[in-house]
């Protein structure tokens, strides 16, 4: 594809999948972050999405031509500090797409999330364009990034592509969302160890592997902006499924791990959000598929571990 693309956020929970898959498909990358790394195959380079004259330092030096924005505090750890997690967030975003415009990047992929939904949606089967009043800071800080996004499309003054992402399993252990438990099982399962679950034994909440997660955001980008239907983000899932029902795929490849519930905040979180959403229009616009269902994706990523 021979992008040269900068991510920002990289040390989170998608960025080396993504920059694995993007070198992969013939890309240059930059790798950004607040904290130094040696972990990833690709240049890295310390940034803050506060930086502005850094992010333009880096935008030349590179000659990107295509940011990846992850930088973000996400929905329990946002609680802990509402300012922080909506000054991060949503700097993040004006600032990418404000550095993109001076140097005349015209593609940005920013990754929204299911925590843009909330009581007022229908919670088991969540359309696009659902009423959306979120009940965390992240999900509010998501939802107004979401309506700027429609505004720069809409204008066509920037292309910005996006993906309302579910629980994500990887092998890469999260930090601070509410869907964490599904990662940190899968952890437990293969360490032989018994684990403490945060939710509820049936609370559901769309999930999908990452791999899926990045195939379809890359081919989001890839393909012609007039097969993209809307200015705003896409719903995407894979498969739904609750801690006791994880634990019962878990088990069901020869492991014994044994849950116990401590149910704290998060649980207030999950229950503001889609048991399922209708991902029917992404599907057919990129003309994607999940590859992998709930017990593949339990399987790859404790082959993994
Ligand atoms: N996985 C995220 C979280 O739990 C949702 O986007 O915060």
């Amino acid at each position: 594809m021979n992008n040269r693309i900068l991510i920002t956020g990289a040390l989170g929970q998608l960025g080396k999948f993504f920059i694995d898959s993007l070198i992969n498909q013939g890309n240059y990358v930059l790798a950004t972050d607040i904290k130094n790394s040696n972990d990833l195959n690709c240049d890295f380079e310390i940034f803050d999405v506060h930086d502005l004259k850094k992010g333009d330092e880096l935008i030349k030096k590179y000659k990107i031509n295509q940011v990846y924005n992850f930088a973000a505090i996400l929905s329990a750890k946002g609680e802990i500090n509402p300012a922080k997690t909506w000054d991060l967030n949503n700097a993040g975003f004006f600032n990418i797409v404000d550095i993109c415009l001076k140097n005349k990047i015209n593609k940005i992929f920013w990754p929204s999330s299911i925590a843009v939904f909330g009581k007022n949606s229908n919670l088991n089967f969540a359309s696009i364009d659902e009423p959306m009043c979120p009940e965390t800071i992240y999900g509010a800080s998501k939802l107004a990034c979401e309506k700027a996004m429609y505004y720069y499309n809409f204008k066509n003054i920037i292309d910005i592509r996006s993906l309302r992402f579910p629980g994500i399993v990887s092998n890469s252990k999260p930090g601070g969302g509410t869907t964490d438990y599904v990662v940190d099982m899968l952890f437990s399962a293969a360490k032989k160890k018994d684990f403490t679950c945060f939710l509820k034994n049936d609370t559901v909440l769309p999930m999908m592997h990452i791999n899926d997660a990045v195939d379809a955001s890359i081919m989001l980008m890839s393909i012609d902006k007039k097969n993209i239907s809307i200015n705003s983000p896409y719903n995407i899932s894979s498969f739904e499924t609750s801690p006791s029902k994880w634990r019962d795929t878990i088990n069901s490849f020869g492991y014994e791990l044994k849950i116990d519930y401590e149910v704290d905040f998060r649980q207030d979180i999950a229950d503001s959000w889609p048991k399922k959403v209708d991902d029917s229009l992404l599907r057919k616009d990129i003309d994607w598929i999940p590859k992998f269902n709930e017990k593949e994706t339990a399987l790859d990523i404790l082959k993994s571990i």
